[in-house]
């Protein structure tokens, strides 16, 4: 057994032992508890969970057998680690009624887009904060998460990607410009993508295919161009690009004209515009 085999038999072993706590049983929330039933991360008697309203935790106890929790202040006490899985508008009228309940150096992972880590730090001092950035295809397994700690340690660090590798690719990042950077390229990205994904589907339909099909063949594209990307191992995106073209020919012919209409500026305009307004959100403002 190698040195990193040894360290995440450890980081397993030790979170079987831990108390999970979900402040917020939606989607998100509900992916996750899924993942680590499944993936058997965590006994589901140490996963507790509270919600506003109560019908989700009777069904996530009915199918996972989680600890059903009646207010989040009872999360927070019998939790090793709290997950804060409710929406960004939701977040403070959550946790600042109960702030003095959490432990000194309680683990607390917040999954909440634009709360920034000096907001979470000034409400819960006293803990060791992660803050989290999922895309939506975490709710299906295949999301990519960006986390960002307000203190290193590897022990943490480990822990967090073993809680969250079910919802996909788990990436630290050292600084809060990088996560908010990430946050536009894979959270409103995928947006993004669905948006250039509807051009095509219009394209397709205008030359005579059922909306079904043409949905079908954008998917398709969109989702064998990117599986080929992730097992071309250290191929680069360029490299892909030049197999499909050959030169003065169709798709060169397409490509050219793409460059041409400055897709690329269009595009980067819109991230800049994107992270702009992340940024006035942050600032609260309208
Ligand atoms: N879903 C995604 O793909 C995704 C992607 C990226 C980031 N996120 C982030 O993940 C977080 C959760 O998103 P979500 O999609 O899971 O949202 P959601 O489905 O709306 O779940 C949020 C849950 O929080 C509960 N809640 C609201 N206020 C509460 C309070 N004071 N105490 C306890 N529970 C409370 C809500 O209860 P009710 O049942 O009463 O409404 C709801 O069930 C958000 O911050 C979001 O920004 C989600």
């Amino acid at each position: 057994m190698n040195q990193s085999n040894v360290s995440q038999t450890n980081v397993n072993h030790y979170l079987k032992t831990k108390k999970i706590g979900f402040i917020g049983a939606g989607n998100l929330a509900q992916a996750v508890i899924k993942g680590l039933f499944e993936g058997q991360v965590v006994p589901s008697h140490q996963i507790f969970a509270s919600n506003r309203s109560p019908g989700k935790l009777q069904k996530l106890k009915d199918q996972f057998g989680i600890q059903v929790c009646t207010s989040n202040e009872e999360v927070v006490e019998k939790s090793d680690i709290v997950i804060l899985a409710v929406k960004p508008q939701d977040l403070l009228i959550a946790i600042e009624p109960i702030s003095q309940s959490f432990l000194a150096g309680q683990m607390v992972l917040s999954l909440a887009a634009g709360i920034r880590m000096k907001t979470l730090s000034q409400n819960l001092p006293q803990t060791r904060l992660v803050r989290m950035i999922p895309n939506t295809p975490a709710l299906i397994g295949r999301g990519v998460i960006g986390y960002l700690m307000n203190e290193v340690d590897p022990g943490l660090e480990a822990m967090v990607e073993d809680l969250f590798s079910c919802l996909g690719k788990v990436i630290r990042m050292e600084d809060e410009d990088k996560l908010e950077a990430f946050m536009v390229a894979s959270s409103s990205g995928t947006g993004f993508i669905f948006e250039l994904m509807m051009y095509w589907q219009d394209w397709i339909e205008e030359h005579g295919f059922e909306p079904k099909v043409a949905s079908e063949i954008v998917i398709e594209t969109f989702l064998g161009a990117s599986l080929l990307a992730s097992q071309s191992g250290n191929g680069s995106f360029e490299e892909l690009q030049m197999r499909v073209a050959s030169r003065k020919g169709v798709t060169a012919a397409g490509l050219d004209s793409m460059r041409e209409l400055e897709i690329e500026r269009a595009m980067r305009i819109s991230f800049e515009k994107s992270a702009m307004r992340n940024s006035e959100m942050a600032r609260g403002l309208k």
